[in-house]
């Protein structure tokens, strides 16, 4: 690093300067802080240094005020931009590498390699980031001063008037907008367990990514990492702003320059990693419910969906209030109602039928005598010393389904031995619960105790957690005298705090911090474990409570991988941190049977796929809490069918919901499993394609559209995969929808017959309760397998039939990855690419991993009329315009013909 003189700065980084504006003095109050001035500075090839210093005097508003922060931006790539600041001493709390590890931006890019530009002003300190070549402004802190206190930190861009803003964890986790409210508006972080997903509060995900939408000036992404509790605000009163408010940790920014929506999905791809590929099998269609009494219900619900004929490609047990588990304890079994015979006899009959079984998986453990496995994993846990503890070294305990619980401390390094452990143990495949993926809840993690839970045994009592009183006497969640639970766990392996080691500042409030965010479930310690706990690595909860669920999931991969260590897990958890995708899918929580639940799941699963990369997400088909109607359930099969995860899962106090319950039901869902199964290959494709790369497999119409501005606010219809156009019906008992078609060149997808979007609504009349509709996008070549099946293992046995739909240029193109769907490393693969121009039809690519199908035709859309001659057979459609071309091919090699 050496200092350069100022020009070399303005050149290569923008150093300017501008007057501090003179502030009158009165009562301070957050808008009255100092600010900052950049004292000295000094640059490498590709990064920036720079001293802050506080501007004035103290506000000490929400803590107290740091005197000297470091800037650091770095051109990381020639689209990414790194932009920290932080505490010079290096104590305040960063998020650890090894939760979120950071890209590696050594390497880096010169700045004038980039096509984003950094400028600073000094005094008062602000920064601003720009478009090189437009010299369009994309971030600009100029106009309000950084503040940057021991329990709060606040800085705020500039906006352009009325932006078209997406993101922000809330159109994952915030029942809102799609597109993001821009007057007055708050979107709060702190997971938490919210059941019934309320709009406008706080839910269980932290996703601090935005992307904002320019049209013909572009797309770019702005992602915080940060974990802290946070309110970001946006407002327009004075000019439009959008305002970062956290408890703490540091500005820790990356700018992603796009300009394309897709690129700044990709570009966060490599922040935030791929995702997992997830098995094939996954891709099936899944039955949960809360409440399945015992393993004759479950066998009884299984022999159901196969004699309506309604293909079950995997069935799930919740914890169940007479569920699985014995009084709802995590790796129990209850003895009566779920003897371990019945339930292997279950999986084994799955198994036998090409079925999966999955079961819930909590992370509070049950806080008592060993009656019982779960007491075993709880005492074992005790002894391994790997729950988190109170100050004084006791565990801690709250309240969740099994009563007075303990919560596993992923941070402690013996953690993962007791995960991996109780997992080979419970879910061993020759004498337990041999379940093939796995579900994980509570992880927020959610406490039913109210704050300050003094006392967890009375409130489990109270609050009849589990439901069966006699197990849950307050003498039974105390150590008992000679009960392993009551050995003096081995003292505190708390790691102490040390100098620069971004371990948290000392001395914080950490229950209930002056600044309080927009939490729905009141100060931060409410309904959560109490923040105020440390790590066994000398963290606090205060810091790192939004990374918990991730953190589980992390770990529950590894032990998942422990168990079976040549297959692809498949772990579906409630709560997500950034980067959660590359471990995990997510279901969007606790929804209820409402249309509004309904709708609102399009913009969520699409802001999880697109923007947060979790792609592996999907809704409650049907909802889960409350009772559902007969054409809220049909309809919700036929646009579950397009969700990446399609599960349909309901609460035990509501009326049964499984597709064979109603005869509507059962034909909706079997015409809608019907079309997902045939189209599963090009969903595989689109869900490899995004491990690969990060290109989105589900996202909105403006990131195929992105100049045309009809397109920005859409958020009940989208593309699944890069071709599909779905656009479902979205009022009650309508049996009409408008939707909106760009102005391109569309196919429906059932009929084949051409539609010419124009670039405005369209209104569809006679859409039936069992009917949905689906549009292919010209310029596509869609891999189709010919028939449906009853499990995904048969569907691998079907052929294909390609299906060619020109765009407005008379082409188009497509592709078809195939492997064995389930092996972590693959011995071969195959990635067949599809092209369509100049009526010439070119199947090519790499052939390696021997599909076994054959190619039954392809089908040549928009076709005015039948070929003259042909060297195969063919079936030409008047009404449709489709051309059938018979093939009769082995799968196997290159095949290439023109019409
Ligand atoms: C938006 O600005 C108005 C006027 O200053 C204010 O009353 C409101 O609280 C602000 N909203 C947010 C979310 O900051
Ligand atoms: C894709 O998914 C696999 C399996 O989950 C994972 O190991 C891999 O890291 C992911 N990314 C790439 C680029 O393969
Ligand atoms: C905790 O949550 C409960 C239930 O929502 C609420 O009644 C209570 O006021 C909250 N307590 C605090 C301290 O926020
Ligand atoms: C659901 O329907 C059942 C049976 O009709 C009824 O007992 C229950 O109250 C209903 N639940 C709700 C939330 O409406
Ligand atoms: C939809 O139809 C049901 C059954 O006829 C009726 O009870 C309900 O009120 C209708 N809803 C609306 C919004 O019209
Ligand atoms: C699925 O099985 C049912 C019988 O349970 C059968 O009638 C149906 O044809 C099968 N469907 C497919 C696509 O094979
Ligand atoms: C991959 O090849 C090895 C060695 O031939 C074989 O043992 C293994 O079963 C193969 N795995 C798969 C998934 O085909
Ligand atoms: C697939 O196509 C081949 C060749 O035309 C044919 O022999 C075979 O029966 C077809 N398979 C199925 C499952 O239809």
């Amino acid at each position: 690093m050496t200092m350069i003189n100022a020009a070399a700065l303005v050149a290569a980084f923008g150093v300017a300067s501008a007057t501090a504006l003179a502030i009158e003095p009165r009562e301070p109050t957050v808008a009255d802080c100092p600010g900052y001035v950049l004292k000295t500075y000094s640059q490498t090839e590709n990064a920036f240094y720079a001293d802050l210093k506080l501007a004035g005097t103290p506000c000490n508003i929400y803590g107290q005020d740091l005197q000297d922060l470091q800037l650091v931006v770095e051109y990381q790539t020639v689209d990414r931009l790194h932009v920290l600041i932080k505490d010079v001493a290096n104590n305040v709390y960063q998020v650890p590498d090894e939760v979120f590890p950071r890209p590696d931006g050594a390497a880096g890019c010169l700045p004038s390699e980039s096509n984003l530009v950094f400028s600073v002003v000094t005094e008062p300190f602000s920064f601003a980031v720009a478009r090189k070549d437009s010299g369009e402004t994309l971030f600009n802190t100029s106009g309000s001063d950084l503040v940057f206190e021991s329990q709060y930190l606040r800085l705020r861009t500039q906006l352009p008037d009325q932006p078209h803003l997406y993101g922000l964890d809330m159109t994952g986790e915030h029942t809102d907008p799609f597109m993001l409210n821009t007057s007055d508006y708050t979107r709060t972080f702190w997971n938490r367990d919210a059941y019934g997903t309320p709009a406008g509060s706080n839910l269980y995900g932290h996703h601090d990514i935005y992307f904002d939408h320019r049209g013909d000036k572009g797309t770019h992404g702005v992602f915080l990492l940060n974990s802290n509790g946070a309110d970001i605000k946006i407002n327009d009163t004075a000019g439009q702003y959008l305002e970062y408010n956290t408890l703490g940790g540091v500005f820790d920014f990356y700018f992603l320059n796009g300009p394309e929506p897709r690129d700044v999905s990709r570009q966060y791809a490599e922040i935030a990693k791929l995702p997992a590929l997830q098995p094939y099998w996954g891709l099936g269609y899944h039955n949960c419910r809360y409440g399945y009494q015992d393993a004759y219900a479950v066998a009884e619900v299984i022999a159901n969906y196969s004699k309506a004929g309604i293909p079950l490609e995997t069935m799930w047990t919740d914890i169940v209030r007479k569920d699985y588990m014995e009084l709802r304890r995590t790796f129990s079994l209850d003895p009566e109602r779920f003897p371990i015979e019945r339930v292997r006899e279950i999986v084994d009959y799955l198994h036998d039928h090409q079925q999966h079984y999955i079961v819930m998986v909590d992370p509070a453990m049950y806080a008592g005598p060993a009656t019982g496995p779960s007491g075993g994993a709880y005492s074992r846990g005790v002894e391994q010393n790997v729950f988190l503890k109170e100050d004084n070294g006791s565990v801690y305990h709250g309240v969740v389904w099994p009563g007075v619980t303990a919560f596993p401390d992923w941070f402690n390094p013996d953690t993962q031995d007791f995960w991996n452990s109780e997992f080979q143990m419970f879910f061993d495949a020759d004498s337990g619960v041999d379940i093939d993926a796995l579900w994980i809840d509570m992880n927020e993690p959610s406490n039913f105790c109210t704050y300050p839970c003094s006392d967890p045994a009375a409130f489990a009592i109270s609050s009849g957690n589990p439901p069966a009183p006699p197990e849950v006497r307050p003498e039974s969640v105390r150590p008992i005298s000679g009960f392993p639970g009551d050995f003096q766990p081995p003292g505190l392996q708390r790691r102490a705090v040390q100098d620069g080691a971004m371990m948290g500042l000392p001395d914080r409030e950490l229950l209930d911090p002056p600044y309080h965010i927009n939490n729905a479930a009141g100060i931060i310690s409410n309904l959560t474990s109490n923040t105020n706990l440390v790590h066994s690595n000398g963290l606090v909860m205060y810091d790192t409570h939004d990374m918990y669920g991730s953190m589980m999931s992390s770990a529950s991969r590894i032990a998942m991988e422990a168990r079976r260590p040549t297959k692809r897990p498949l772990i579906i958890t409630r709560s997500t941190f950034a980067g959660a995708g590359k471990d995990v899918g997510h279901w969007l929580g606790d929804n209820l049977s409402t249309w509004f639940h309904y709708r609102i799941s399009i913009a969520q699963m699409i802001a999880f796929s697109s923007m947060f990369q979790i792609p592996m997400v999907g809704a409650d088909i049907c909802g889960f809490g409350g009772n559902t109607t007969d054409s809220l359930c049909a309809r919700w099969a036929l646009l579950g069918a397009f969700y990446p995860f399609m599960r349909n899962h309901n609460g035990f106090d509501s009326i049964a919901q499984e597709f064979y319950q109603k005869p509507l039901w059962t034909e909706a869902a079997k015409y809608a499993i019907d079309y997902r199964y045939r189209l599963l290959d090009y969903l595989y494709t689109a869900m490899w394609q995004q491990n690969q790369t990060g290109d989105p497999s589900i996202s909105a119409l403006y990131f195929t559209y992105p100049q045309d501005t009809n397109t920005f606010n859409i958020s009940e219809q989208f593309f699944f995969g890069d071709s599909i156009l779905v656009s479902p019906v979205v009022e009650e008992n309508a049996t009409s929808v408008d939707i909106y078609l760009p102005n391109d060149i569309f196919y429906d997808f059932f009929t084949y017959e051409p539609v010419q979007g124009q670039g405005a609504m369209l209104h569809l009349d006679n859409v039936s309760y069992t009917e949905i509709p689906v549009h292919i996008k010209g310029g596509s070549i869609l891999p189709l397998r010919t028939n449906s099946a009853n499990t995904t293992t048969e569907l691998r046995k079907e052929n294909f039939t390609i299906v060619v739909a020109p765009g407005t240029d008379g082409a188009a193109k497509g592709q078809l990855y195939v492997d064995d769907g389930e092996s972590l490393v693959q011995n071969a693969t195959s990635l067949i690419t599809f092209d369509y121009s100049d009526k010439k039809f070119d199947m090519a690519g790499t052939f390696d991993y021997d599909v076994g199908v054959s190619v039954d035709a392809v089908i040549f859309l928009g076709q005015a009329q039948a070929p003259a001659v042909m060297g195969y057979g063919f079936d030409y459609n008047a009404t449709s315009q489709a051309l059938r071309v018979n093939i009769g091919q082995p799968l196997n090699g290159p095949l290439s013909f023109s019409l």
